[in-house]
């Protein structure tokens, strides 16, 4: 919600042990979010069939449509009986000041759903991605993907604030990938207590994204690459560029590419993403896709994921 004026003219300091006010605004948007939609929506765009595990409420019925229109699997979410669908609530003033609520809702219950029964409904899961949720089921994911030996992804982000020692550990330990910006990537490392040498001791491959700076790929066996951002036509709003650099990376690695050849595909996508107002606004065509891979990282970068991508839209 955008409010046509400032807060601070009706924040007033005496009264600050009583507040009750009501900002009148002249503007609402509602967009869809959430780090394991965006992801599950860019891999379906490219033409991917991931599987979105999360804990939804009956709000969910529209977001559900939208996400199997654009190639997601929804059947595996848990829908509450009591909470909505977590949603974060922000509203701007004139100056760009922000008053935000974050209602987690039914996301506080995806310590119910369990990856062993997603394995054997679906019959076998090529990797799992553990993004930011309830801090418990981050845990549990992890350790039953450690218990049935399925390949996982740390990506830990927002939540990384709310995990302790141990736990930010057990995250990290045995994934196959680990990806951060460069902030997490400090935190993380002072929340473990392992150098930048010990977590590659303990991951496959670590990804840290640094924003226009692109993305540094390293491992314990001496990959150390810089993947460039691709140029972007407009920055209109960067709500979602790490997301979508995933959904991109992923589906670079489903197509069997390099981790080089996937983080391309994955900074390209977040560009789309820059130069959309939301997360899960953009539209792309195969030629154009193929076309400003070819520009940003030279034409067999374009040649290699031809006959993989199909771009997706209902
Ligand atoms: N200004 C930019 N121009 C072009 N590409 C960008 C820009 N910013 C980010 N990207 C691309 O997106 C990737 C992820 O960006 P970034 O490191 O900012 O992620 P993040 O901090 O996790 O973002 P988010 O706000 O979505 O959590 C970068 O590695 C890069 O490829
Ligand atoms: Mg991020």
């Amino acid at each position: 919600m955008t409010f046509p004026g400032k807060f601070n003219d009706s924040l007033m300091a005496d009264q600050l042990h009583n507040v009750s006010l009501s900002f009148l605004v002249d503007d609402l948007q509602i967009r869809q979010g959430g780090v394991a939609a965006n992801i599950c929506f860019g891999m379906g765009v490219l033409g991917g069939n991931p599987i979105l595990v999360a804990a939804v409420g009956h709000d969910f019925d529209d977001y559900r449509l939208w996400l199997e229109d654009h190639g997601v699997d929804c059947t595996q979410v848990h829908t509450s009986t009591k909470a909505h669908t977590a949603r974060f609530m922000c509203t701007t003033d004139q100056e760009q000041n922000q008053i935000a609520s974050f209602y987690p809702g039914a996301m506080s219950e995806s310590g119910e759903l369990d990856i062993a029964v997603v394995q054997s409904r679906l019959g076998g899961l090529d990797m799992v991605l553990i993004g930011a949720d309830d801090p418990e089921a981050m845990i549990k994911h992890t350790n039953t993907c450690k218990e049935l030996g399925i390949a996982f992804i740390a990506d830990p982000s927002q939540q990384l604030p709310r995990l302790n020692s141990d736990q930010t550990r057990a995250i990290v330990d045995g994934a196959a990938f680990l990806f951060n910006n460069e902030y997490e990537a400090q935190l993380i490392e002072q929340r473990t207590g392992w150098s930048h040498e010990e977590i590659l001791d303990r991951v496959h491959v670590r990804v840290t994204t640094r924003g226009k700076d692109g993305a540094h790929l390293t491992s314990r066996d001496g990959l150390d690459i810089v993947v460039p951002v691709a140029q972007e036509k407009s920055i209109k709003d960067p709500t979602g560029v790490g997301d979508a650099f995933r959904a991109g990376f992923l589906m670079g690695l489903e197509w069997d590419q390099s981790v080089e050849r996937s983080a391309q595909v994955g900074a390209l996508l977040a560009t789309y993403v820059i130069e959309t107002v939301g997360t899960q606004e953009f539209t792309l065509s195969k030629t154009g896709f193929l076309d400003r891979l070819a520009r940003a990282y030279g034409q067999q970068s374009a040649d290699d994921i031809r006959d993989h991508l199909i771009c997706h839209h209902p």
